[in-house]
């Protein structure tokens, strides 16, 4: 079956993700990634970063630092209203995500609506609550020696405002026409009050968000093609079901305080839908905050018409971590071949940390591994994600190969002595073919 629980267990046992601080007894809401793990989320960035700003003409991207001037998060309206609900029982003083433990309410809840609905606490089962408060979920901290509030600063909760803090710059060096837009990928820090689901709601996630500078009268259009544009990345590049994923149009009220348009992402998870990324029109709101905080101009001058405005903004905005793992419960297989059970991850071949997997059919007949080594060589020239198995026996590799999602297992015997040729075993499938090592 494919239960989340099954995919953690996978993760752990292969060495993709492993939860934050393990050997100390974890940390809630943080995770690493393992020697798989990190092949996958890299091959999961690049994709996005080339398509959707290496192989365009009018995509630019920056890496901007994560601890902002706190005036930052004054202009982006994060200091007054990034906060969720928060309640706390009276009786076991566990505390929660009001709209989270109780059905049919939104953030916005106040603490007579969640009363409302009588429902019980999730850890005692008593209902004793207190009233709900705004808690803000921006990680403090503080820069240099001092330790007051004169020094506190914040881990950024989102990547985008290291975008916005930043188009002046790029406006003045590389004198883009619009549309245009801005591309970056990093971390983000939420003080997530239930942090749930493995890796998708995390305190620490990895963002990959695009600002799209637009003409406000063009702001539909773009808002269209982008949506395409994603849907197609999510189905063809990162290999998504079409029929797990569903556009929700986000109602004015749940819409965050910066968008006029939402449309979420939402997939089928394991543990059921949830969003998976939001492209939201978020007009001039950030830029003409910043112009309002800082005092400086974020206008832009057609070079054509000469007409001066402040450019709109379409905004796709994705995490990594709820991407990998759609990806990983897109592809996780528990079937039955010929009688015998095997899990399987059929990962699309561009996003499977390997390849191939080359290995002697026996490991202690030297002139098997002799053979074997020569075409791991022959093929590392050629691709670099080619891994090497000599361990156990053969039905056992291909089973650990399989579970990682290897698409190609080609396999050295005695035959190939003779005849040049290997066995190459279809991971899918399961079926296998002869083929002249030439033609690899
Ligand atoms: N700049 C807009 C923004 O940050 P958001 O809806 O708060 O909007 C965008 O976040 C995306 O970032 C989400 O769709 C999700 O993929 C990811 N994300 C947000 N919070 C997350 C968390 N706590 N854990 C994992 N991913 C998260």
């Amino acid at each position: 079956m494919n239960s989340l629980e099954n995919i953690v267990s996978l993760c752990k046992r292969r060495g993709f993700i492993f939860p934050g601080s393990d050997v100390y007894g974890g940390m809630a809401g943080t995770w690493d990634y393992g020697p798989l793990g990190i092949m996958l989320k890299k091959k999961i960035m690049d994709a996005w970063w080339g398509y959707f700003v290496e192989q365009r003409d009018n995509m630019y991207g920056v890496d901007a630092a994560i601890i902002m001037n706190p005036k930052t998060w004054v202009a982006s309206g994060h200091t007054a209203t990034f906060a969720d609900p928060l309640v706390e029982c009276k009786e076991c003083k566990s505390r929660f995500r009001a709209d989270k433990i109780a059905d049919g309410i939104s953030e916005s809840v106040t603490t007579e609506q969640f009363l409302a609905t009588h429902t019980k606490c999730p850890v005692c089962g008593k209902e004793n609550w207190g009233p709900i408060r705004k808690f803000n979920m921006m990680f403090k901290t503080h820069v240099g020696a001092v330790d007051d509030d004169s020094s506190i600063a914040y881990l950024r909760p989102e990547t985008a405002q290291g975008i916005f803090t930043n188009y002046k710059n790029v406006i003045d060096t590389i004198y883009p026409n619009l549309p245009f837009g801005i591309a970056q990928q990093g971390k983000a820090f939420r003080n997530e009050i239930s942090p749930r689901d493995f890796i998708l709601r995390d305190r620490e996630c990895t963002q990959m968000e695009i600002e799209y500078f637009v003409h406000p009268d063009t702001w539909q259009e773009n808002f269209e093609k982008l949506l395409s544009e994603n849907h197609h990345f999510l189905e063809k590049i990162m290999g998504l079901s079409k029929d797990k994923l569903h556009d929700y149009e986000v109602p004015a009220d749940d819409r965050a305080h910066y968008s006029k348009r939402t449309v979420d992402f939402m997939f089928d998870y394991p543990n059921g839908q949830e969003e998976l990324m939001g492209l939201a029109y978020r007009t001039d709101f950030d830029l003409a905050n910043i112009e309002r905080e800082s005092g400086k101009s974020m206008e832009y001058r057609d070079k054509v018409t000469g007409e001066t405005f402040i450019p709109h903004v379409i905004e796709p905005s994705i995490g990594v971590e709820r991407l990998f793992l759609a990806i990983l419960s897109n592809s996780y297989i528990e079937e039955e071949i010929d009688g015998n059970k095997r899990i399987v991850l059929k990962l699309p071949e561009n996003l499977a940390p390997h390849k191939f997997c080359v290995s002697p059919l026996l490991k202690n007949k030297p002139e098997l591994v002799a053979k074997a080594k020569e075409v791991y060589d022959q093929l590392r020239i050629k691709y670099t994600y080619v891994t090497w198995d000599d361990s156990g026996n053969i039905g056992k590799r291909y089973r650990k190969q399989d579970e990682i999602g290897t698409p190609k297992c080609i396999v050295v015997d005695f035959d190939t002595l003779e005849d040049n040729t290997v066995t190459v075993r279809d991971r899918d499938t399961t079926k296998q073919i002869r083929v002249d090592i030439a033609d690899l």
